[in-house]
């Protein structure tokens, strides 16, 4: 890899964080003195077992969970120093989601899933109309955006999702197992769509997952085993 001219700007990192579950006797070691930074541009496979500790990174990274040790700085904010409304204004600002069960609600249109983060923000659905329709055209479903989650495949109901995770421009986007619920065909779509988002709109993506495939395509594959890290090896 070429030498860079400049640092690329740290998204996310983490400084020796670790998480514990429970009390006492019935103490689980989720993650065990992470220390790791995710820059922005990064397409990001975080990969290990059942267990490993995957969702507790995803969602420490994401500021939805605090570490019990150690320190997570997103955009370089130290998390521990804001207090829950910062803190929530940042995740808001800088991160949005995926999931493996889409998590789309179920009463509202493709198009009001997609408008929902913009409109906890206080836009109107007029002023926003262009920026969801927008989002709706990336993921290509343009034609369906008056349909409800229940109307759609698996595969679109995750499109759905992507849309509303990048509506407000997210630095950041973790998904946990995006392609998990999804057969192998619709995962691979999926993933290309990730990785066209992220080439398009310089999204940051850190993605977990059990899939072969996705790690293939990563640009980075962070492994976790038993709350450890096992390498931040940067694929050139
Ligand atoms: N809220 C919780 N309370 C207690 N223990 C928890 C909690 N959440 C996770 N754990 C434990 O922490 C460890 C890591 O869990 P985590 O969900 O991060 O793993 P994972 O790698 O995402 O697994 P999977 O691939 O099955 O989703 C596991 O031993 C799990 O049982
Ligand atoms: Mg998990």
């Amino acid at each position: 890899m070429s030498s860079r001219i400049a640092e690329p700007l740290p998204i996310v990192s983490l400084q020796g964080a670790s998480k514990r579950y429970g009390r006492e006797r019935n103490t689980v070691h989720a993650l065990k003195d992470v220390t790791a930074t995710v820059s922005r541009g990064e397409f990001i496979a975080l990969c290990g077992p059942s267990g490993s500790g995957k969702s507790t990174l995803l969602n420490l990274m994401a500021g939805i969970d605090s570490p019990t040790e150690g320190k997570v700085f997103l955009m370089n904010h130290d998390l521990s120093a804001l207090n829950d409304l910062q803190a929530a204004r940042l995740r808001a600002d800088s991160v949005g989601f995926v999931f493996q069960f889409f998590n789309l609600l179920p009463v509202l249109s493709v198009f009001d899933n997609v408008y929902y983060p913009l409109m906890l923000n206080g836009r109107s659905r007029g002023a926003a109309r262009e920026d969801v329709m927008e989002m709706i055209e990336k993921v290509g479903l343009i034609q369906h955006y008056t349909r409800r989650p229940d109307e759609l495949s698996g595969g679109q109901q995750q499109r759905v999702a992507i849309a509303r995770a990048l509506v407000k421009r997210p630095a950041l986007v973790v998904a946990d197992e995006p392609t998990g619920n999804l057969d192998t065909r619709t995962g691979h779509e999926i993933i290309e769509l990730l990785l066209e988002m992220n080439q398009a709109l310089q999204t940051t993506f850190v993605i977990s997952t059990h899939s072969p495939q996705l790690r293939d395509m990563a640009r980075r594959v962070i492994e976790i085993e038993d709350g450890r890290l096992k390498d931040g090896h940067v694929e050139a």
